[in-house]
């Protein structure tokens, strides 16, 4: 099982190229349903979840092939399979957005039930709301959703909640319902924007993405696409932490600066110099860490995806940081882990009080979610001796090679086989 062994303390200079976003690039994958023919994504970067999302393309009857980073989905030959079993929707529950491209495109979609994860219940009850609003026929059996439909009509529905792959599964729905659909209360995260600027390449109508309201015309059908993915805010956003955290000047290519501004805001007033540079992005860190307060929300609040690698920064601090996480009820599964660093951390409900110590100390640590390992691993790099993080498969999952990015920026950090339990 690969781990990675990290020597702290040593600052950050050089460039860092940041890749496509996996959170844009999975929900466009499943788009390629929408329209039979071959279909190209570019810029898209290499992680366990796209391979997965790839797998259960072929799964489902699709010629999927990557070739980092580039994924072309062959035109549909023969018959569609549109079933997403558990043993792929249990590795990547963004599996769940091939609920809404199914059912709209083939009448009949069975997808496992994604169950809990790491980070809390994450319940689909909204998607489901939604298809059921726009005429499918929803069942559960054996731990299946089964939604039908011979075809699916607009209407108006209105979320209980932001949510992302939600809204994204119902505007790929919508795009081939008969009929306008308007969604009300719509995450407005950018990788909703960005499949909606695909959709519409595809020749669907969607307006309103990127604000509380979209409105879909739907079409018969859709054509295929050829499109480069917009650059990952969170990998972004994960070096940026990494930099503030322990030190140095680091041009990031390619960083989405507007869509990072809840997060550039919140680290300019921890004390970093973060200035946009043409299409990139420099970032510095001269001067001691001033605490934060910091609240996670829905876009364009401060990400959850980014509280757990602000912990890190802030575990260094120069005083008491609070950061509140309201997303997701169990995302301070890094809190122990940290502490396990020397962090002065404790979590009162949903708010974790960090009392900055002057630095860490290398430890043997676990990965226990995607996010959470990017902690660690920003922790590593500025403890005083050796970390050892385990469990990396969780990192793969969405960042391409972090340790070859880390150490060209100065890092001393290196994958190896660990070998015994994970
Ligand atoms: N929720 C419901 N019912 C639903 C849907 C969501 O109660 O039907 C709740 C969730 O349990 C959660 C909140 O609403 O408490 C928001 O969840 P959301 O649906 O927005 O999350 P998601 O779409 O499952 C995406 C990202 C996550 C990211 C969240 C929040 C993808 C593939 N995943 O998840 O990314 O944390 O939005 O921004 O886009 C990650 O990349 O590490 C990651 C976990």
């Amino acid at each position: 099982m690969d781990a990675l062994r990290i020597r702290g303390a040593t600052r950050l200079e050089g460039t860092i190229h940041v890749g496509g976003a996996k959170n844009a690039a999975l929900p466009i994958l499943c788009a390629t349903l929408l329209s039979d023919g071959q279909s190209r994504l570019r810029n898209v970067p290499r992680l366990r979840d796209i391979e997965t999302t790839s797998a259960l393309l072929r799964f489902l009857g699709r010629n999927a092939v990557v070739t980092s980073p580039v994924v072309e989905v062959g035109a549909a030959t023969g018959e569609i399979r549109p079933e997403a079993p558990y043993e792929l929707v249990r590795q990547m529950r963004a599996s769940v957005l091939v609920l809404g491209p199914l059912v709209a495109r083939y009448g009949r979609a069975k997808v496992s039930l994604p169950g809990g994860c790491a980070i809390g219940a994450r319940p689909i009850d909204q998607h489901l709301k939604g298809l059921e609003a726009l005429g499918a026929r929803i069942r559960v059996e054996h731990g299946y959703v089964i939604a039908e439909a011979r075809r699916l009509r607009g209407a108006e529905i209105v979320f209980d909640l932001q949510t992302v792959t939600g809204t994204e599964n119902l505007m790929m729905a919508a795009a081939l319902a008969k009929g306008r659909t308007t969604l009300v209360n719509c995450a407005r995260e950018p990788e909703v924007e960005e499949l909606a600027r695909v959709l519409n390449r595809m020749g669907a109508h969607i307006e309103g993405a990127g604000t509380d309201t979209i409105v879909i015309g739907g079409c018969d059908e859709l054509e295929p696409f050829d499109h480069a993915v917009i650059a990952d805010r969170i990998e972004a956003g994960t070096f940026i932490a990494a930099v503030g955290a322990v030190g140095g000047n680091v041009l990031l290519e390619q960083a989405p600066f507007d869509d990072l501004e809840p997060v550039v805001a919140k680290l300019r007033g921890a004390g970093m110099e973060i200035e946009r540079e043409g299409e990139h992005m420099r970032v510095a860190r001269e001067r001691t860490i001033s605490p934060v307060k910091a609240t996670t929300a829905p876009h364009p609040g401060f990400p959850t995806d980014m509280q757990a690698q602000l912990m890190a920064m802030m575990c260094v601090a120069q005083g008491q940081s609070v950061l509140t996480e309201t997303i997701f009820e169990n995302r301070f599964m890094h809190v122990p882990e940290l502490c396990r660093m020397g962090a002065r951390i404790e979590v009162h409900n949903n708010a974790a009080i960090v009392d900055g110590v002057p630095r860490l100390s290398g430890a043997s640590v676990m990965a226990t979610d995607l996010r959470a390992s990017a902690s660690l691993v920003i922790a590593g790099l500025v403890a005083e001796g050796e970390t050892v993080v385990r469990r990396v498969y969780h990192l793969d999952r969405g960042y391409d090679r972090i340790e070859r990015k880390l150490a060209g920026v100065g890092a001393t950090i290196e994958r190896f086989t660990l070998e015994g339990p994970p």
